[in-house]
C-alpha cells in the first residue's frame, strides 16, 4: 500500500549536510532519504558523529539541509526563511533534548507555559492545558516545584509535557533517557509512547540504548551520515 505525502509526519528526500570548519568540510548527512508516518514512533540509532542530532535539527527546523527535500507534516521547510522556521519551531514540532534545559527559577507549571509566550496558546486556554499535561504525566503534585526540587525523571517529564505544549504533529527526542538509569529510562520511554500514541503524533527518538528500541514501532540506524537500515520493531 502506498502512503501518501498527507499522512507522513515527516519525509526527507536525499538531505546532505555539511559543515564547514576552519578549511575541511565535514558531511554530517550524506543522502539521506527518510519518512515517519503521522502515527509512527521511530527509534534512531547509530555510532556516535553519525548524523542522529543534525538529522534531528534539520528535521525540526533548527538547522537547515545544505541539500535536499525536507517535508513536515507537509510543509517543506527546505525553502524556508528565518522567520518561517522560527514560527514552524512554535507551532508544528516538539523538542526534548539529552540535557533538559528547563526554566531553573520557573516552576513545572511556569516551565510548560513559558511556551505559551512564544506559540499559539493563550491565557486560560493554556494553564488548562499545561495543568492536563501534568496530571496526564503524574506531576500535579510537582506543579509549583523548581527544577531543582525535582528528581531526574521527573524534569524529563516536564520537558515532554512542555515539548507537548502547542500539540505539535512531530517530536524530536534527542537520547531522553541517557541521563537516566535503567528503570527510570524505560518508564520514560514507556510514557513517551504512551503520549504519542493516545495522541496520534509522530516521534523520533533518538537512543544509543537497545533496550528502549523496542517501544519504536521501526528501527532505523544511520552510520556516517547515511541510512544503512530500516526494519520494523519486534
Ligand atoms: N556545528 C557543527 N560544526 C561542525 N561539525 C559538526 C557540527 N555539528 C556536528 N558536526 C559533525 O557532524 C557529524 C555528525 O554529528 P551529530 O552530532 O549529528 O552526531 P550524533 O550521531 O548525534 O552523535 P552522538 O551520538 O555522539 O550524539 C560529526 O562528525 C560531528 O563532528
Ligand atoms: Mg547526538
Amino acid at each position: 500500500m502506498s502512503i501518501t505525502a498527507t499522512e507522513l509526519a515527516l519525509q526527507m528526500t536525499d538531505v546532505r549536510k555539511t559543515f564547514a570548519v576552519g578549511d575541511d568540510v565535514v558531511v554530517a548527512l550524506d543522502g539521506v532519504d527518510l519518512t515517519v508516518g503521522h502515527d509512527e514512533i521511530l527509534a534512531l540509532i547509530g555510532p556516535s558523529g553519525s548524523g542522529k542530532t543534525t538529522l534531528c535539527s534539520i528535521a525540526g527546523g533548527l538547522l537547515t539541509a545544505t541539500e535536499g527535500s525536507v517535508v513536515v507534516g507537509g510543509q517543506d521547510i527546505s525553502q524556508y526563511n528565518a522567520r518561517e522556521l522560527t514560527l514552524f519551531r512554535r507551532t508544528a514540532v516538539g523538542f526534548v533534548f539529552q540535557t533538559v534545559n528547563l526554566v531553573p527559577f520557573l516552576t513545572a507549571r511556569e516551565n510548560l507555559l513559558v511556551v505559551d509566550e512564544i506559540g499559539p496558546r493563550t491565557g486560560a486556554r493554556a494553564r488548562d492545558r499545561a495543568d492536563q499535561l501534568l496530571e496526564e504525566l503524574g506531576l500535579s503534585d510537582r506543579a509549583k516545584n523548581l527544577p531543582a526540587q525535582l528528581s531526574g525523571g521527573q524534569r524529563q517529564r516536564v520537558a515532554i509535557g512542555r515539548a507537548l505544549m502547542n500539540e505539535p504533529a512531530l517530536v524530536l527526542f534527542d537520547e531522553p533517557t541517557s541521563a537516566l538509569d535503567t528503570e527510570l529510562g524505560d518508564q520514560v520511554v514507556h510514557l513517551i509512547r504512551e503520549e504519542m500514541k493516545s495522541r496520534g503524533k509522530a516521534a523520533i527518538i533518538v537512543t544509543h540504548d537497545d533496550r528502549i528500541t523496542h517501544y519504536a514501532d521501526r528501527i532505523v540506524r544511520i552510520v556516517d551520515g547515511h541510512v544503512s537500515g530500516d526494519t520494523p520493531a519486534d
